[in-house]
């Protein structure tokens, strides 16, 4: 036997090439090479050197080894194929036999473990790896059969994945199931997969396509791999934080996935990255497991069916194996009809006017809490049943999220009352100080508990779809041929319309919109799947004849800038008379705004940057509930563009400084200009024309000067808005008002790095995170270029 000698020399070779070249690490193993043993300590390198592949150590288990193909110099997961998930020992192979095919396995005899067909073929006789990370031998390739992830370059089409621990499985790069059977996500449009490139664009089929947060950046170490929590994530390597960081996922809500909590318990989702699972009252977890996770059982059996009782829960839903869906009836009939019905263990009542009713039968499965369901459960327990419902809220979300009816007085005649009440205010100031914190306490306490709530509110609206395509024709009709002109903004102008449905829309037509149809497409099908109570929603588009047109719902009162500056207006004839937004509705505009630009940066993972956050962008709502509009749109053009283009806007005062130095423009250029917004709020000045009117200097900064009154002269009082000051009461309103500039400040220092991110801009301004003394904003950048 030539055994000994080949891998005694093979191995002194490879030693030999390791440690005195590293370049000439062996790409290919030939007939010559094998049979290759775990205990050879042998590995393929990529010619690139960003993959190998070889015999890994199972953790946790030093003599089993699986066959493996691994990314090279990353941390975290770097496994992105295994041959098979059973092991094999110190003395198993993948060996060549003698009928031309690989074998894997402990011996000669047994199962082969490796994957598919490698069939007899005399040139085949090459196990190769390429730098894309597929390992070839003759007609056979590991790219044919993936096990968790997929690379770069890959063809998808028409493959499975499974997560490692079996339990989920994506279908035809198109569907997500739980145990095989139970489907719980569906790419949009059920456009498969294709293929995913180098530099983070993901192409499905018929056209449609996606990009990553972090597009652009091409020869990133990538990979899409189904996670073990069920959701479908990609991954770019970041090399200077040495770590994968997720640019793209499938659901935001991971309570959505199938089996995250077992049967009859309620998965609860903080809107971050985990959930918990909680058994719903009346009920306890599994006697042999103790955890919620594992499922639930009711503590007390129903013994009288007929006279059960409910426990509602609110916004809590179920998936049944069998549904009964009775609509148009009040909750006595629907409880009833569950009561008379032996399998029926609780129904869901809808609160959308219709009184949908829908009657859950046989099993609990998949209990999921998101205010976004509009709906309660009730739950069917024994008439002994004490306990109370740990689940409530349905009728304070409703008006604590957002819209509170509010009445707003209209602006004073004369404000000459004004500095009567400054004086009054400023000598009551220090000794309300502290009662003033205790009441902004009790106020924000509401804001606090919903908090959440709203966030996961915002995301559980993801359409199934895609954006709506208009036709052109479609849209002329709409806008009466765009004849009701409502705004022109930077990125063109706005028309109000009514489509057929009924819905008011704003129509607006896009000047010089970069790329083709396909970009324009994927970038509208993203900007239409960001959702947030405080975002305008992108309804549809369309992309005729060189047209680029965008739909968004129709926001009745009009942009912030009309209330906050109505006498700087000069420009408008049509000067309508607006109601002064008192402090309050302030606050709550201050905090919509940063709570939506914080899910933009931060939840939809960095890649929308809004960049032209100012006033006239915040549109307002029903009760003045606060919509950014126009949010990335501004990935549709180029950097030099929006330079220019603010600067004939006139909008540089919201611009951070990195705009015109030549830095990169990250998340933090919009913390800037959101501080500009935070202290217009408060000044009801423009932060450009406040210097003309107030103070002849050449080098005054407005963040400078506001710096100076909060921190060396403390008092907030000169930057409020003298149009309401009167109305400025430092009990109810200084703690408020006193956040908002403090952010602002943060917000506003020149170098990026020391603005705060947006979701803690949202904590500062909630107060649920101290805010400390930052540097002074200066003005160093506002030269004239
Ligand atoms: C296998 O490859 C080595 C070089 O890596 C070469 O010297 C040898 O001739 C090859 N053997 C066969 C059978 O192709
Ligand atoms: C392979 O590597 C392990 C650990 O690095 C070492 O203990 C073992 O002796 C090596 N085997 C051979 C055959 O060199
Ligand atoms: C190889 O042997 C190990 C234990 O020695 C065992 O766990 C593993 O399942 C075996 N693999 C095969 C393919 O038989
Ligand atoms: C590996 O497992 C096989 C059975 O699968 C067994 O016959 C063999 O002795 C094991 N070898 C070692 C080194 O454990
Ligand atoms: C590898 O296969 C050859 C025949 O092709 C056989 O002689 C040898 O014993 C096998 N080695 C192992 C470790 O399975
Ligand atoms: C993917 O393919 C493209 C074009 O064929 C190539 O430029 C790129 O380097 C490949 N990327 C990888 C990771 O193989
Ligand atoms: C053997 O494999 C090579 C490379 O995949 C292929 O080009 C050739 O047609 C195959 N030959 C036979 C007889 O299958
Ligand atoms: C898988 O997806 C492809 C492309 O969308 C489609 O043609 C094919 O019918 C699908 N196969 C199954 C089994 O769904
Ligand atoms: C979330 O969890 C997954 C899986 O545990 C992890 O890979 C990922 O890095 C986490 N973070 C984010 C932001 O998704
Ligand atoms: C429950 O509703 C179904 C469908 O409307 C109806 O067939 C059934 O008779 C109802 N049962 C009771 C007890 O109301
Ligand atoms: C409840 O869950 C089912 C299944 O996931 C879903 O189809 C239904 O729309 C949900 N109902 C509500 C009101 O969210
Ligand atoms: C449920 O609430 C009622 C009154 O709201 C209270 O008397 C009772 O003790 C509560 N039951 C439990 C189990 O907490």
């Amino acid at each position: 036997m030539s055994f000994f000698p080949t891998f005694l020399l093979s191995f002194l070779f490879f030693s030999f090439l390791v440690s005195a070249q590293q370049n000439r690490n062996p790409s290919f193993f030939n007939s010559s090479d094998f049979p290759w043993q775990p205990t050879q300590n042998r590995t393929l390198y990529s010619p690139n050197s960003v993959f190998a592949a070889g015999f890994s150590p199972v953790s946790g288990s030093p003599n089993l080894y699986r066959f493996s193909i691994w990314y090279l110099s990353v941390t975290g997961k770097s496994v992105v194929w295994s041959a098979s998930k059973t092991p094999v020992n110190r003395s198993g192979a993948v060996n060549f036999t003698s009928t031309g095919v690989l074998r894997l396995g402990n011996s000669s005899s047994g199962d082969n473990l490796w994957p598919g067909k490698t069939s007899g073929n005399s040139s085949a006789t090459r196990l190769v790896l390429h730098d894309n990370g597929n390992l070839v031998f003759g007609s056979w390739e590991s790219f044919k059969f993936p096990t968790d992830t997929i690379l770069p370059n890959q063809t998808i089409t028409g493959t499975d994945i499974v997560s490692e621990n079996g339990k989920f499985k994506f279908v035809n790069s198109t569907y997500l199931y739980f145990n095989n059977s139970d489907l719980y996500w569906t790419a949009s449009g059920t456009n498969a997969f294709k293929v995913m490139s180098s530099d983070g664009k993901v192409d499905q089929e018929n056209g449609a396509s996606f990009i990553t947060s972090d597009f652009g950046i091409e020869n990133r170490k990538r990979r899409l791999t189904l996670d073990d929590d069920g959701n479908l994530r990609l991954y770019g390597f970041d090399p200077d934080l040495r770590e994968w960081t997720v640019v793209w996922y499938a659901t935001h809500e991971l309570c959505t996935i199938h089996g995250t909590c077992g049967p009859s318990a309620i998965c609860t989702g903080d809107g971050s990255n985990s959930t918990s699972c909680i058994c719903p009252p009346g009920f306890s977890p599994l006697r042999n497991s103790g955890y919620a996770k594992e499922g639930c059982e009711i503590k007390t059996p129903i013994r009288d069916l007929p006279n059960s009782r409910f426990i509602r829960l609110d916004y809590v839903n179920y998936t049944s194996p069998k549904e009964l869906e009775l609509d148009g009836k009040n909750l006595s009939i629907c409880q009833a009809n569950c009561t008379a019905n032996r399998n029926c263990l609780g129904f869901l009542f809808k609160y959308d006017g219709k009184g949908t009713c829908i009657l859950k039968l046989g099993q609990l499965l998949n209990g999921y809490w998101s205010p976004g369901t509009e709906s309660a459960m009730f739950l069917r327990v024994d008439q002994s049943e004490t306990a109370n419902s740990t689940f409530k809220g349905m009728t304070e979300i409703l008006e604590t999220t957002c819209p509170i009816r509010i009445e707003l007085p209209l602006p004073p005649d004369d404000s000459n009352t004004t500095t009567r009440n400054i004086v009054i205010i400023c000598t009551l100031f220090a000794a309300e100080l502290i009662s003033g914190a205790l009441f902004f306490w009790a106020f924000l306490k509401k804001y606090i508990k919903y908090r959440d709530m709203a966030r996961t509110l915002g995301l559980e609206l993801l359409p199934a779809g895609g954006p709506k395509r208009f036709s052109y024709a479609e849209l002329k009709a709409a806008t009466g041929d765009f004849s009701n002109l409502i705004g022109k903004g930077g990125f063109g102008d706005v028309y109000k319309g009514e489509l057929a449905d009924h819905r008011v829309v704003a129509v607006k037509c896009l000047k010089n919109v970069a790329g083709g149809e396909p970009d324009f497409w994927a970038e509208v099908t993203i900007i239409a799947r960001m959702h947030h109570l405080n975002l305008v929603r992108l309804w549809g588009f369309c992309a005729e004849k060189g047209q680029r047109i965008v739909v968004y719902e129709y926001v009745p009162n009009g942009s912030l800038d009309k209330y906050l500056f109505p006498s700087g207006r000069v420009g408008s004839d049509r000067y309508e008379e607006k109601p002064m937004l008192d402090w309050g509705v302030r606050y709550r505009i201050a905090l919509g705004v940063a709570r939506a630009i914080a899910y933009l940066h931060e939840e939809c993972l960095e890649w929308v940057l809004h960049c032209d956050i100012k006033p006239e962008n915040i549109l307002l709502g029903d009760d003045f509930c606060p919509k950014i509009s126009d949010f990335g749109l501004s990935k549709l053009r180029k950097k030099e563009d929006m330079v220019s283009l603010s600067k004939i806007r006139g909008t540089r005062g919201y611009m951070a400084p990195e705009w015109v130095k030549s830095d990169m423009i990250t998340a933090k250029a919009d913390v800037y200009s959101f501080g500009m917004v935070l202290l217009e709020l408060v000044s009801g000045v423009r932060n450009n024309q406040m210097q003309g009117s107030m103070i002849e200097s050449e080098d005054w900064y407005f963040p400078g000067w506001a710096f100076d009154k909060v921190y060396k002269e403390v008092n907030v009082e000169d930057i409020l808005d003298r149009q309401i000051k009167q109305s400025y009461d430092s009990r109810a309103h200084f703690d408020m008002v006193n956040r908002m500039v403090k952010t602002a400040m943060w917000c506003l220092q020149s170098r990026p790095e020391m603005r705060p991110s947006m979701g803690k801009v949202a904590k500062m301004l909630e107060g649920t995170v101290e805010i400390t003394e930052p540097n002074k904003p200066t003005i160093f950048f506002l030269g004239d270029e």
